[in-house]
């Protein structure tokens, strides 16, 4: 396992639509094992694919006590209530703000070994959840309040 660079604000790859993928196999394994040691490396909740550079539909969560989850081509089917809460972001170091996300998501996704489960997230896990699908389409935390839109003006994006 090894740590990858993340790719930060103002590089265009965070703000492409990332592609299902379609072979559950040894590289998306490497994929996975090195954004989890990249994660816990950078003391993120989460990951996407696209934030080491590769754009692919692909997510590990930390869901704490040492459990990590791994979503394939996830899909939300279900959401319920509304929390604001404090948000962050590996591709956007430094800067924190509150966004609002459903209390809780259910999602229908791919193991790495390419078996459908589905599980559902409440309070934390759920604003993770969320908040890694946004990144795979392309989607990141600081365009939904005026704050975050002011700091990507004068953090390299328009
Ligand atoms: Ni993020």
């Amino acid at each position: 396992m090894s740590t990858r660079k993340i790719v930060v604000l103002g590089n265009e790859t965070l703000r492409k639509k990332s592609k299902p993928v379609t072979d559950f196999d040894e590289s998306l394994w490497q994929l996975l094992d090195d954004m989890k040691t990249t994660m816990l490396e950078k003391k993120g909740m989460g990951i996407s694919a696209v934030q080491v550079g590769v754009l692919r539909r692909a997510i590990v969560i930390d869901l704490g006590e040492d459990e990590f989850l791994e979503i394939i081509n996830p899909e939300i089917i279900k959401t319920k209530g509304r929390v604001t809460d404090s948000e962050g972001c590996l591709s956007v170091p430094g800067f924190y703000c509150d966004v609002p996300r459903p209390r809780v998501v259910k999602i229908f996704a791919f193991d790495r070994h390419g078996k459908p489960f589905e599980f559902e997230g409440e309070e934390y896990i759920a604003r993770c959840i969320c908040h890694e699908i946004d990144h795979l389409n392309g989607v990141l935390f600081v365009d939904y309040t005026d704050e975050g839109k002011e700091y990507k003006r004068t953090h390299g994006e328009k």
